[in-house]
This record gives structure tokens, C-alpha cells and sequence, in this order.
């Protein structure tokens, strides 16, 4: 039997929007997907969802497409999900516009036509992070405008606006950590897992950490967090904490049954390091190894998501199963060498 009201989900042809489709269609839910004309809705082709669309950059555009969503759905609670992810120099207008200003677009545009509930996908680096390697909470005064990172900033900003006051309507938080699931091969955790797995990233680990969650846990944990969170809270999606060097030694044990690393960088070398691609940065910026993608990997974040666990009755899978999983998949699929 399908469930009410539906789902609207931003950003649903994205990476983990994904996972949520296939988690939301999987409970029972009918599900609209909230997109631009441009994103791939190729990637949902066999999913009974529909589209709507709007770039959320534009107040007008989410108005429409809201109510469009409303007209041919009926009710339906919201999972704003769409965001910039990107540490590039050169996005800082783009990741405003997008994680600041598309914040406020969409849940203006629910408010407006009667959306009663929504969860907003947020991130743990808006929580902050933990220098002495410390395990922090949902109350941790944030701390991350320090690092000059401006995805971090803008993260914060919407988190911000997202759990302001919306009249009736009920808003709740979720922090994921760092997603892990299979992706396509020009995503960051692809690119990640393919240098590797060709010896080419490995030796030396950044001396951060990440809290981290596998994309099918993350998933199931904003639908228990839109059934069961309590409005205006925040809940921590993190399985584990691993530093770099132990995130590095599990990846590389389970692609080739061995720890790779030589050593981690210690803080202030790799501040130096830092700075250095700061200033080739300024001639040419890199995809990847941004200044800003950089300080990131110098960061230590550890969070404890007691809180989901016990009020939402979330319960991850452990890392390394995750991790297997997505080294298997993307192995069948050729993206990563057997
Ligand atoms: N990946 C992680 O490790 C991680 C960790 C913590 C939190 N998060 C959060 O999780 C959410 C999903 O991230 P992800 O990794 O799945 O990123 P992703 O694969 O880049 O997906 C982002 C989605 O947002 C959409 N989007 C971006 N700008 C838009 C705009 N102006 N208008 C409409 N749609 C727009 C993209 O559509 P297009 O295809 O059209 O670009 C895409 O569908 C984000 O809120 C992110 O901050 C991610």
C-alpha cells in the first residue's frame, strides 16, 4: 500500500539523492524528484518518480515547481537535498547562490504552498570539528569559519536558515559525514579509490580525519529522520571517525590486502604543503587538489551520532562492510580494477 503524503526530494539525480529515491520508493512512498533541466534524470530511468523542475537559484522557479509538485501530488513533506558540493576558489558566487540563497528558496516555496514537514540534508562539517580528535554533538558551538572554507561557510549559512522559524511548518536537520557508496568514476570517492588502487595516493596520509557513513545508511537515515526526528533538531549520520591514516590502511587492505602508508604528514609540514598549493593555485587552480580541498584533509572531524542512533533508531552498517560493498560494486562495474 503506498504511504501519504509523497515526497518531494531536491537534488534526487545526484549522488545521494539516489540512495533516497531508491529509499523513500522502497518504503512505500510516492516520490517527486525536484531537478534542473540540465541534471541527468537518465540515472532514475526504471524508478516510478516525477519530475520537477526548477533551478533552485531562482525563488520563482521552486514556487513553480512547488506547486506544480502540489497540484499532481497532493500533500507532500520535503527532502532538500540539492547542494553545491565543491572546494574550488572559483565556485565561492556559485556555492552562495546554491547552499545559501537556494535554502532559502525552497523552504520559502514549501512554506508557500502548505508543505507541513521536511528534513534538510545539511553536512557534519556545519557541526564543526575536533582539533584534539575529541568526539563532538549536535550542540558543539560551531567552530568551522576558521578554516576559510567556504562550502563549510555556506553549509552553515543554510543549516541556518533552514532551522529558522517556517509558521507551522516542521523542519529537521540531518549531519551526514563523509559519504561512502558506489559512484561514477569522475566522483571525488571514485577518483579517491582509482589512485588507490593504482599506488598512486596511499603513501602519505593528511594528518585529518572524517566522520564518515555509507550512502545506503545515510539514506535510511533522513527517512527515519523525516518519520521520526523532532522538529527543529539536528541529527549526527556518522558510523565511525577514522583519521586519514586508518581510512587509507582499511581502503588499502581491502583492495590489495595491504597498508599502503609510509607515514602521515605531520600538522605544520602540511600546512607548509598547504600554503605551497595555495600559490600554484593562484596560476592555475586544480580540479581536485584545490587549497581549499586541502586545509579540508588537514582537519580533524569526529562526531558522535548517539542521538540518531537512540532517537531515530538508526543503526549504520560498520565502515569497512560499507567500503567492501562499494570496492565490489565498482569493480563489477569496471570502474575500478580487479
Ligand atoms: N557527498 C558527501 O560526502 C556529503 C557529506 C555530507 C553532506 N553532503 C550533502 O549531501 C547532499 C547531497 O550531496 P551529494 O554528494 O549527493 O552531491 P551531488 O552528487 O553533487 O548532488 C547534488 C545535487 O544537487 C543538485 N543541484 C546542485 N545545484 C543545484 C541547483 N542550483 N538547482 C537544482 N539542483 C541543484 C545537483 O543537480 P545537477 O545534476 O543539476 O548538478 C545534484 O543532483 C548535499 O546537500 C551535500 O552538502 C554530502
Amino acid at each position: 500500500m503506498l504511504r501519504d503524503p509523497a515526497i518531494v526530494i531536491s537534488g534526487g539525480t545526484g549522488f545521494l539523492g539516489r540512495y533516497l529515491v531508491d529509499a523513500f520508493l522502497g518504503a512505500g512512498y510516492r516520490v517527486g524528484v525536484l531537478c534542473r533541466a540540465s541534471s541527468p534524470r537518465e540515472v532514475l530511468d526504471g524508478q516510478e518518480v516525477t519530475f520537477f523542475e526548477a533551478d533552485i537559484e531562482s525563488a520563482t522557479a521552486c514556487r513553480l515547481a512547488l506547486a506544480s509538485a502540489r497540484e499532481s501530488l497532493g500533500d507532500f513533506q520535503m527532502v532538500h537535498n540539492a547542494a553545491l558540493v565543491s572546494y574550488r576558489e572559483c565556485d565561492r558566487e556559485a556555492l552562495r547562490r546554491t547552499n545559501v540563497d537556494g535554502v532559502r528558496n525552497v523552504w520559502a516555496a514549501c512554506a508557500e504552498v502548505g508543505v507541513r514537514r521536511g528534513v534538510h540534508v545539511s553536512s557534519v562539517v556545519a557541526v564543526g570539528t575536533s582539533p584534539a580528535g575529541q568526539r563532538i554533538d549536535e550542540e558543539h558551538p560551531f567552530d568551522g569559519h576558521a578554516l576559510g572554507v567556504e562550502y563549510v561557510d555556506t553549509k552553515w549559512a543554510g543549516e541556518q536558515i533552514a532551522l529558522g522559524d517556517h509558521g507551522s511548518m516542521e523542519v529537521v536537520v540531518v549531519n551526514p559525514g563523509a559519504i561512502f557508496g558506489p559512484v561514477e568514476a569522475t566522483s571525488n570517492t571514485a577518483r579517491f579509490l582509482i589512485g588507490m588502487a593504482q599506488g598512486r595516493i596511499g603513501r602519505l596520509a593528511p594528518p585529518g580525519g572524517m566522520a564518515a557513513v555509507g550512502v545506503w545508511d545515510c539514506a535510511e537515515g533522513v527517512r527515519l529522520a523525516l518519520e521520526r526526528g523532532k522538529t527543529g533538531r539536528r541529527y549526527i549520520l556518522a558510523e565511525s571517525n577514522p583519521s586519514s591514516r586508518e581510512l587509507f590502511a582499511l581502503v588499502g587492505e581491502l583492495l590489495e590486502g595491504r597498508d599502503p602508508v609510509w607515514c602521515t604528514v605531520p600538522g605544520p609540514l602540511w600546512s607548509l604543503l598547504c600554503l605551497a598549493v595555495g600559490l600554484t593555485a593562484r596560476v592555475r587552480e586544480p580540479a581536485m587538489t584545490t587549497p581549499q580541498a586541502m586545509r579540508m584533509l588537514g582537519v580533524r572531524f569526529c562526531q558522535d551520532a548517539a542521538r540518531a542512533r537512540t532517537e531515530l533508531g538508526w543503526n549504520p552498517k560498520p565502515l569497512r562492510g560499507v567500503l567492501s560493498d562499494t570496492i565490489r560494486i565498482l569493480r563489477e562495474r569496471g570502474i575500478l580494477p580487479r
